[in-house]
């Protein structure tokens, strides 16, 4: 339907990026695929007033297509159209742009003027494997426009940039680069690797820095690009390598994989995987804030900020020094004839922080403490006190705020051992 419309207005119609990389690939493979992600691009027309033409198509196509829901974006450029029934299963999302190059004032249709128009649009994009089109309208309509080697990369398995400034113009194509190398199983072409660890060493990072207060477009997509790293199956290996390259400095320029956060990544997946058996937490959001956790205290609250991280979880990392400093008392041994803290003590010190809180700190402590955040979720933090405020009442006891200190003394005495039923905790009572 889309190809027909856009044929009518005597324009051309183009499958581009990811959706033509994964159908190659799906042929390649004899895979079956689908595609929730479709970016199709308009061309070939010759009225300034075409410049909408993506719009133009979007609008048309909601028409015909009524339940799918219709977004444009910016005064012209592109349009989406949204299935979105079932988040996970049932969603596709159609982003119909207008070719990127500015409006040419040839009069007559040109097919090398066309083909410059498309080839212009693909030569913007990141890599060879993501800048090919398929040509939707006719004539030769099926035809594979790979201007750049994207076919022989794929084939190669390799990540090609398309040229040298790329990086520079957009670090998140580092990680980009990195995220499908790795999901692909492809290798850094080395020119490609060569230009990111240029673009790196001559500072590019300092711009995402210095971009944050005025312009957070970068922080925003690095931070949707470390959320498709850290979410997925094969996070770790991507972290490995966006290591290898010094790219972690794009979030904070002092931020290196070194033994010290690999130790603590290793850790944090196990505390997932204790403490969130049943993923209530958002693991990639943990493992980010677990690497702004490896940076010195006085830059994790602005690095959080400047990612635009939700704000319990800014606060988290604002006030992590602090917590762990207080939870260190946790960990005092019982010397000079002074008991070791009790259990109902360290509940008293732990129970003021969330669970995401507890797993950072427990992160980044000794396994003395560690020991004990873990004694506290499973068992101390679940014990309640024997009697409950209606008991209270019974044994004739007058409602009143002290209420809450008695059960508070009832829940302490239960947590140290000093009583074990009823019995003991009426006669605690009277004491
Ligand atoms: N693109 C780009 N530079 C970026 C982001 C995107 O050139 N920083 C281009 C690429 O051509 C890419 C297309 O925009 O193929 C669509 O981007 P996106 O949907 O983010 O990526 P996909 O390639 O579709 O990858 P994925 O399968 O992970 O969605």
């Amino acid at each position: 339907k889309a190809s027909q419309e856009a044929q009518r207005r005597g324009w051309h119609l183009y499958l581009v990026g990811g959706a033509v990389r994964d159908l190659l690939l799906a042929k390649a493979v004899t895979r079956t695929l689908l595609i929730k992600d479709i970016d199709l691009v308009v061309d070939g027309f010759h009225k300034a007033a075409d410049v909408g033409a993506g719009v133009e198509l979007a609008k048309a196509l909601q028409q015909i297509y009524t339940t799918a829901r219709l977004e444009v974006h910016g005064a012209f450029q592109t349009a989406a159209l949204l299935w979105h029934k079932d988040p996970e299963l049932d969603s596709l999302w159609v982003d119909i742009a207008t070719s990127r190059t500015e409006f040419y004032p040839y009069p007559a249709a040109n097919p090398e003027v066309e083909a410059s128009s498309i080839r212009q649009d693909l030569y913007r994009r990141d890599f060879t494997i993501n800048a090919m089109a398929l040509r939707l309208t006719s004539p030769n309509s099926g035809e594979l426009l790979d201007f750049f080697g994207g076919l022989h990369d794929l084939e190669a398995k390799q990540i090609r940039v398309l040229h040298a400034n790329s990086f520079i113009e957009d670090p998140t194509r580092i990680y980009r680069g990195v995220r499908f190398a790795v999901r692909l199983g492809f290798h850094l072409e080395p020119q490609t690797e060569e230009y990111i660890r240029y673009a790196i060493d001559s500072g590019v990072y300092d711009r995402t820095a210095r971009e944050n207060g005025r312009a957070p477009a970068l922080q925003t997509r690095l931070k949707a690009e470390l959320k498709h790293i850290l979410e997925a199956p094969y996070w770790k290996s991507a972290l490995q390598l966006l290591g290898d390259l010094g790219a972690l400095k794009c979030i904070h320029h002092t931020l290196s994989l070194d033994e010290n956060l690999l130790r603590q990544l290793r850790l944090l997946e196990r505390c997932l995987r204790r403490y969130d058996p049943q993923g209530t937490l958002i693991h990639w959001q943990m493992r980010l804030e677990a690497l702004i956790a490896c940076l010195a205290s006085e830059y994790r609250g602005e690095v959080a900020k400047n990612l635009q991280l939700p704000d319990d979880s800014i606060h988290r990392l604002e006030n992590l020094a602090k917590a762990r400093e207080n939870v260190e008392k946790i960990s005092v041994l019982p010397e000079n004839g002074k008991a070791e803290i009790s259990p109902s003590q360290v509940v008293q010190l732990l129970r003021q922080y969330d669970l995401p809180m507890l797993i950072l700190v427990a992160v980044q402590s000794s396994r003395t403490i560690r020991q004990k955040i873990w004694k506290y979720l499973t068992v101390w933090s679940q014990v309640q006190p024997i009697l409950n405020g209606n008991d209270l009442k019974k044994l004739g006891y007058k409602p009143g705020p002290h209420f809450r200190q008695m059960l508070d003394d009832l829940l302490a005495a239960t947590l140290d051992g000093k009583i074990c039923d009823r019995f003991e905790a009426e006669k605690f009572l009277i004491d």
